[in-house]
């Protein structure tokens, strides 16, 4: 059987452990690429000089070079900037756009049939450049940000109640902001609902601090964003896709009509197999959940205009 081939765009924090997570499952060869020489060979051969030790037969190549890539199965998408002192959210965007827009093309050009994972952030209108760039259907262009914060969700749920995380599951919707909605009815302790285990106040404390979740780390980091978490996160979706295990996953999806939603990405539960997006699940929201969608909604519409 052939092996699956996963380039890993970007080859920073997100990137380079997205990387090593996958080799060291043994779930795919991997192709690190990043624009500045040198870096991702480095961590490639790094990587791969781990393999004897750790005990895997992936292989492992860093590039800056996308003939290299040709042929992946999945493009995970890391490259890009974080927002810096005197960098403006906008400043962000049209960067960020250039940058995965450049990448996309390149990639999609030598891999026209593979699933693309987007983590750049702005994460919901990065996913809108992407789809724009590579042309591929909406099957194949799905952005990482919800398996992040339901994990976070699923942290302080597990920490404040004094279980395992084994036995938590958590569910945020929404765009990947501070107007994401995780969603607490639907968030359990072995099937058990929060709200019964909880007050009110403490679940609208944990949900805040699910919200704030990205900037928490960032404000103990200093230099930089979270990558563990999140790295940890893109491997789940690599992992549901490339051994198509229909998960039911929270991604950013391209919704044509669900959630009463159109032509925008926003997180919702979407069932993940081999060809990408099988699936969203959508369910009935109460009427603050829906509205509370909508406003996350309208503030990803917002970014995704000023794109033009
Ligand atoms: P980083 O700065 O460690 O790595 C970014 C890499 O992208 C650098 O190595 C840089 O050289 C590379 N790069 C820049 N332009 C490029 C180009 N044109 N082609 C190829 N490579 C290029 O940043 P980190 O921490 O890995 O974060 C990456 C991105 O992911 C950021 O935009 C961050 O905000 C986002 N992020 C999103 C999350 C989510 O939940 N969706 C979670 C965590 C990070
Ligand atoms: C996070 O949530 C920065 O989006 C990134 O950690």
């Amino acid at each position: 059987m052939a092996r699956n081939k996963v380039t890993v765009i970007g080859a920073g924090n997100v990137g380079a452990t997205t990387a090593q997570r996958i080799a060291e499952a043994g779930l795919a060869d991997v192709v690190l690429v990043d624009i500045v020489e040198g870096l991702p060979q480095g961590k490639g051969l790094d990587l791969a000089e781990a393999a004897p030790v750790v005990g895997h037969d992936s292989r492992v190549i860093g590039t800056n070079d996308y003939a290299e890539t040709a042929g992946s199965d999945v493009v995970v998408v890391t490259s890009g900037l974080a927002r810096q002192p005197g960098m403006s959210r906008d400043d962000l965007l049209a960067k960020n756009a250039g940058i995965v827009r450049s990448v996309v093309l390149a990639a999609a050009q030598h891999s026209p049939d593979a699933v693309l994972i987007v983590v750049t952030n702005p994460l919901d209108a990065m996913c809108h450049v992407a789809l724009q760039a590579s042309g591929f259907p909406r099957e194949r262009v799905l952005g990482m940000a919800g398996v992040l914060d339901s994990a976070r969700f699923r942290t302080f749920i597990a920490e404040e109640l004094g279980v395992s995380v084994e036995d938590t599951n958590a569910f945020v919707l929404g765009g990947h902001g501070d107007t994401m909605v995780p969603l607490s009815r639907y968030s359990t302790v072995s099937g058990i609902p929060i709200t019964e285990l909880l007050s009110s106040d403490r679940v609208r404390a944990l949900e805040e601090r699910t919200a704030n979740g990205g900037a928490e780390v960032v404000a103990l980091l200093k230099t930089g964003s979270a990558f563990y978490a999140p790295a940890a996160s893109a491997f789940e979706m690599v992992d549901a896709i490339l051994r198509d295990r229909k998960r039911v996953l929270p991604c950013a999806v391209y919704l044509q009509g669900e959630f009463h939603t159109r032509d925008l990405f926003v997180g919702v539960p979407a069932i993940l197999g081999r060809r990408g997006l099988e699936r969203v699940l959508e369910i009935e929201l109460t009427a603050d959940e829906q509205a509370a969608f909508d406003r996350s909604a309208a503030a990803v519409r917002e970014l995704v205009d000023k794109l033009g």
